[in-house]
């Protein structure tokens, strides 16, 4: 196979950054004015969502030429090898098939002569049924008791998915039942989880796709202790209060749940694209099967978008290509999300490892340093409260933070003038950004003079709006596949595989050192550096018996 060209020797690269030098002076006021219809011009719709890219700073040679970037970069090709499960995830030699979880049933799709799909189906036929028992109180705890209260035991993919969905699909949940979430491997996460629970009425789901993760262990056994410790001690009330989530079979069976109460996945399905899988089975038993598989059909629908619809019409590759723009061309370090929904408050959080975990690689395919910049830092709080915290320097700082507004039509509360007022904010936010107020505007006000530089807003800020009828499953899915996709074609166009993490391994080896020389009972040799040696000292000194 022919090398590829390195990106940043590409045409259409180089054509992109000379672009960027003509067009410095470019700014949203002039774009807008020249083209009257703009913002309705620079917007796609697709799966029930409506992209606004409008007041993005692009004009229609940035278009033009980020697509013919991405034709440059094979990324109708590169999408149709990840639709087909071909081993794209290159340096772990996986597919990567996350489409293929919210494939309808009777579809087909052959890995390695399997049909995936009809395992994904046959696994979430056995998901709704148990969810139904839980939901139903058929499936009781050890002592017969109705199970009240799920507790998901995961961390990074097996976690931050579950949580966000819990929370972004609160109002479609079950409320005469609990639902916690215990990640980290600080105990507080899990006594504060458990705090005031009954263990008889008390479920816990174990979520690890390699069930070998230390924090997930260490709060399984955390749970097995208080569950056993309150149900008189008898261990076959695991098989009650125990349910795993795993593609681990041995490592499920050691810890001592039966297998017969395990949920399976595949390696094919990236711990951060698994939220739709067995991993997503509390929220299954929140929310019950039925709006599970509405989740699904969203998700599904922009994965078909995504597949079919012209890359100028396409929101996940004009959503990526923007993306590339501002990092590469406009020198955005970051992008700021911001939902106008308190139910998305964990959503920047769940984001953060889908794109960061994704594409913060700095070699190519094969290996190659790369001389561009990759995943930007994605971060990010629910609107309206971030506006009175960190958007002072968004509008007014000297970095650009290109921001992603999120937002619903319908209300989910009762209160619809105060959801007039949230979208109020949210329009406001955007139209500011990009327009600001210049220091004439403010002289004409009557503000002294020597405030008019404190109180002009230079404006020309990029955002991007996306706008959905409700916040339901089906628009979640839609939502998450839609970042989904984003992040592939960025990592496409920058030659990265955006489906591994080896940049998480170095910490998990030396912290498993580190924790035996904290355990020994004497000090042993530390051959660290200076510094990790005395911090290990110190804490040694100062933790207490
Ligand atoms: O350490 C990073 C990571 O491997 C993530 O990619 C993954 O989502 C998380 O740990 C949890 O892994 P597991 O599901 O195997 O416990």
């Amino acid at each position: 196979m022919d090398k590829p060209v390195p990106l940043t020797q590409r045409p259409q690269w180089q054509a992109l950054a000379e672009h960027a030098t003509a067009i410095a002076g470019t700014r949203l006021r002039d774009l807008f004015a020249a083209d009257p219809a703009r913002g309705q011009r620079l917007t796609a719709e697709g799966a029930g969502l409506y992209l606004d890219y409008s007041k993005q700073r692009v004009d229609e040679d940035t278009l033009r030429l980020l697509l013919e970037l991405a034709d440059a970069c094979e990324l109708s090709a590169r999408t149709a090898a990840m639709f087909a499960g071909e081993h794209i995830n290159r340096t772990e030699d996986r597919a990567v098939l996350h489409v293929a979880l919210r494939m309808p049933k009777g579809e087909r799709l052959e890995v390695d002569g399997v049909d995936v799909v009809a395992q994904v189906h046959e696994v979430l036929d056995r998901m709704a049924a148990f969810a139904d028992r839980v939901r139903g109180g058929q499936w009781t705890g050890h002592s017969g008791r109705r199970i009240r209260n799920v507790i998901s035991i995961g961390i990074g993919g097996s976690d931050l998915g579950p949580v966000m969905a819990y929370e972004a699909l609160r109002d479609f949940s079950n409320r005469d039942m609990h639902f916690g979430f215990v990640s980290n491997v600080d105990g507080t996460d899990f006594s504060e989880a458990v705090r005031g629970l009954d263990p008889a009425e008390t479920l816990f789901i174990v979520c690890s796709k390699t069930f070998t993760t230390l924090e997930t262990l260490a709060n399984a056994h955390a749970a097995r202790t208080w569950c056993l410790d309150g149900l008189g001690g008898d261990a076959s009330a695991v098989a009650k209060h125990f349910v795993a989530v795993s593609t681990n079979a041995d490592g499920v069976r050691d810890f001592g749940i039966d297998t017969d109460n395990m949920f399976g996945f595949w390696d094919w399905v990236g711990g951060r694209y698994s939220m739709d899988s067995a991993i997503g089975l509390s929220t299954m038993i929140a929310i019950g099967p039925e709006n599970f598989r509405d989740m699904l059909a969203g998700f599904h629908e922009m994965d078909e978008h995504f597949r079919d619809t012209p890359f100028e019409r396409n929101l996940p590759v004009l959503m990526a290509l923007v993306a590339i723009w501002n990092n590469d061309f406009l020198g955005a370090d970051t992008v700021a999300v911001l939902p106008y929904a308190q139910y998305l408050k964990r959503f920047p959080a769940y984001l953060q490892q889908l794109t960061m975990e994704s594409n913060g690689k700095s070699v190519t395919l094969d290996g190659r340093r790369v001389d561009y910049q990759t995943g930007p830092v994605y971060w990010g709080e629910p609107g309206t409260n971030g506006q009175h915290s960190f958007y002072q320097l968004i509008h007014q700082g000297t970095r650009l933070v290109p921001c992603d507004f999120i937002g619903f039509c319908e209300p989910l509360s009762p209160l619809r003038e105060q959801h007039d007022l949230l979208m109020a904010n949210l329009f406001a936010q955007g139209e500011a950004l990009a327009f600001g107020k210049a220091a004439d505007e403010v002289r004409a006000e009557g503000v002294a003079d020597a405030l008019v530089p404190h109180k002009t807003f230079e404006g020309n800020r990029p955002s991007s709006t996306i706008l959905a009828q409700k916040l339901t499953p089906h628009a979640l899915g839609a939502l998450v596949a839609l970042y989904e996709h984003s992040v592939f074609v960025q990592g496409v166009v920058w030659d990265i595989d955006s489906f591994d993490q080896w940049g998480v391994e170095l910490g998990k080896v030396l912290a498993k050192q580190t924790a035996s020389e904290l355990a020994a009972a004497r000090l042993p040799e530390l051959r660290h550096d200076s510094s990790t040696n005395a911090l290990i000292r110190r804490y040694r000194e100062q933790r207490g018996t």
